[in-house]
């Protein structure tokens, strides 16, 4: 079993709180905590955005577990654990989400990392009900406690869609995210910088990492002969991805993939502003599992192009793999490198 978080190892000291209730669980899943709460409760429902943990968890959880942007369920639950999620406009877009699938006087439950917000609580929690009590803190974790007593308004998805805009060779285009989502107010700028020095693209090309789907839908204005395949492991960047296309009216196919778990190639290209994470020790497993790989899911004379911060160490892996690099355009924040397959 894997290691349990400390929001996890706190929540199991409370397990009255979950005893026989209908119990819907979602946010942020890092472990096998639901299964451990399901002896306790009388029905469970976990909703993921997370296609990694979804993989990982399906065969235990079976019909237990969801994953997607939106809740399907017809069940009236009587108690809410939202593990709070990083974003906080997310833990907004979950609690909105979740609140008309509860019954009145339902146990709203938050619990997350002390670094993470929780203590915010009670500003999320207010628009349901009055103030939470705070019932546990402990290895740097805390639980609160509130319930459903104010009438929700039955959810509608468009209020939680962000929109901007960005030009394309005198021409606009339209992002539409869905909160916490990479890049949901503004372009990012080594995408744009991607954007500009892209390859002239045919056939099918591979957008790991979609995101928003701001990659593909200048790919697919600019060139009218390519098959878009977007992939993400965040079902609310798959979301978005898919009403940035239509937006834009171009098409794409629009999956969850793992790094390259849902992905059967060749492809013509692959395109990416592949994940990174900047705390102090940046190294990302996913991306180095994807640079690593890609030559195999490239055809002979394919080509990768991708962005990346200028500290990121990634063109030894791309030399491993492929040889050569080229580096095509450098703003000395980022820097786009280009690889073909021999
Ligand atoms: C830096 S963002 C780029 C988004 C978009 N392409 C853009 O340029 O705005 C990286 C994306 O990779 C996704 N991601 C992270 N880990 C992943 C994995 N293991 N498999 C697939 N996608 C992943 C994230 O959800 C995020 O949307």
């Amino acid at each position: 079993m894997s290691r349990l978080s400390n929001v996890s190892e706190m929540l199991l000291r409370n397990l009255e709180l979950f005893a026989g209730k209908r119990l819907l669980v979602c946010g942020l899943l890092e472990d096998s905590l639901p299964q451990l709460l399901l002896a306790h409760v009388e029905q469970l429902t976990v909703f993921t955005t997370d296609y990694a943990y979804y993989r990982q968890y399906s065969a235990t959880l079976g019909g237990r577990l969801q994953f997607g942007h939106c809740l399907e369920s017809d069940v009236q639950h009587d108690a809410l654990l939202l593990l709070l999620p990083k974003a906080k406009q997310e833990a907004q877009y979950l609690l909105a989400m979740c609140a008309p699938k509860l019954l009145p006087n339902a146990d709203l439950l938050l619990a997350g990392d002390n670094r993470g917000g929780i203590n915010g609580a009670d500003k999320l929690l207010a628009p349901y009900g009055n103030k939470p009590l705070k019932r546990d803190s402990a290895r740097r974790a805390s639980l609160y406690h509130g319930v459903l007593e104010r009438d929700v308004p039955p959810f509608t998805l468009q209020q939680w869609v962000g929109h901007y805009q960005y030009e394309l060779g005198g021409e606009v285009l339209h992002v539409h995210a869905l909160p916490g989502v990479f890049s949901a107010a503004e372009l990012d700028q080594g995408s744009r910088l991607l954007i500009d020095h892209l390859p002239s693209l045919t056939g099918r090309t591979l957008d790991f990492g979609c995101g928003a789907g701001v990659l593909s839908a200048a790919i697919a204005k600019r060139y009218p002969n390519v098959n878009m395949e977007l992939v993400d492991i965040n079902a609310l960047a798959l979301e978005s991805s898919r009403l940035t296309l239509a937006a834009n009216g171009v098409k794409g196919e629009v999956y969850p993939s793992d790094v390259y778990s849902d992905i059967s190639g060749p492809f013509a290209h692959i395109i990416s502003n592949p994940p990174f994470h900047a705390g102090l020790n940046t190294f990302y497993a996913a991306t180095e599992q994807f640079l690593d790989a890609a030559p195999a899911h490239l055809v002979k004379g394919g080509d990768l192009t991708i962005v990346a911060n200028a500290f990121l160490r990634y063109q030894p892996i791309l030399e491993r793999g492929f040889g050569r690099v080229e580096t095509v355009a450098d703003d000395r924040k980022f820097r786009v490198y280009r690889c073909r397959r021999q």
